[in-house]
């Protein structure tokens, strides 16, 4: 079994005091820092860019771990590595040439996830599997925090864990009832918006998730 790592998404935490809300799930046992980067394309939603992942990188030595959920991300990984993300993940769905997408985190000496959404079949990132650290399985549709949690991605999770020894990361209405079945079916990188920034005690939250 790994060690289940805990990655608090600032989407859901008080904007108007982020460095503070980040060193608060730091100091609550955090393990990595996951920042949702939304363009208005490729999910309804617009969030933020490279200018916050930078001025917040000073303010934590936590695992920066940016999910792009943007078109054309071969476009923006040069400014998200340099920055300061630890790891860039990519959509399978938004990429034409994943293993170009790839080469290029790496160039950055970043690592390097690949997401899928929940109707994408786990089929379109095996050419891919042994190229990334991560896998990251969203259990919502991409866009907005705060979503049901989709009970049928974790058959995704079980087959993933069969065939993929790294990392796999999940994402999506992940709480105290949810983690635990994620956690049984392999899923070892826990993100977590809704549930730890909108509860008052971000400690006791963190530790439950980690089961
Ligand atoms: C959704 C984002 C998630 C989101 C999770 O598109 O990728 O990281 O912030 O939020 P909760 O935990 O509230 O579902
Ligand atoms: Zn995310």
């Amino acid at each position: 079994m790994q060690k289940v790592l805990i990655a608090p998404s600032i989407l859901s935490a008080n904007f108007s005091k982020l460095g503070q809300e980040i060193k608060d799930v730091e100091k609550a046992g955090a393990d990595w820092i996951h920042v949702d980067v939304m363009d208005g394309h490729f999910v309804p939603n617009i969030t933020i860019g490279p200018v916050v992942v930078k001025s917040i990188r000073p303010v934590t030595k936590l695992l920066m771990d940016v999910h792009l959920m943007i078109k054309n991300p071969e476009r923006y990984i040069e400014s998200f590595a340099k920055a300061g993300s630890d790891i860039i993940t990519f959509h399978i769905e938004a990429e034409e040439d994943p293993k170009e997408i790839v080469k290029l985190i790496r160039y950055f000496k970043k690592k390097v996830g690949v997401s899928i959404r929940p109707k994408t079949d786990m089929k379109s990132v095996e050419p891919i599997l042994a190229m990334v650290d991560m896998v990251l399985v969203m259990t919502v549709e991409p866009g907005f925090g705060g979503q049901e949690f989709i009970f049928d991605c974790l058959d995704k999770i079980e087959l993933l864990r069969k065939i993929f020894k790294k990392d796999i990361e999940v994402d999506g209405g992940i709480n105290e009832t949810t983690a635990p079945e994620v956690i049984r079916k392999g899923a070892n990188v826990i993100v977590a918006g809704t549930s730890i920034f909108g509860s008052k005690d971000y400690a006791s939250v963190i530790k439950k998730l980690r089961g």
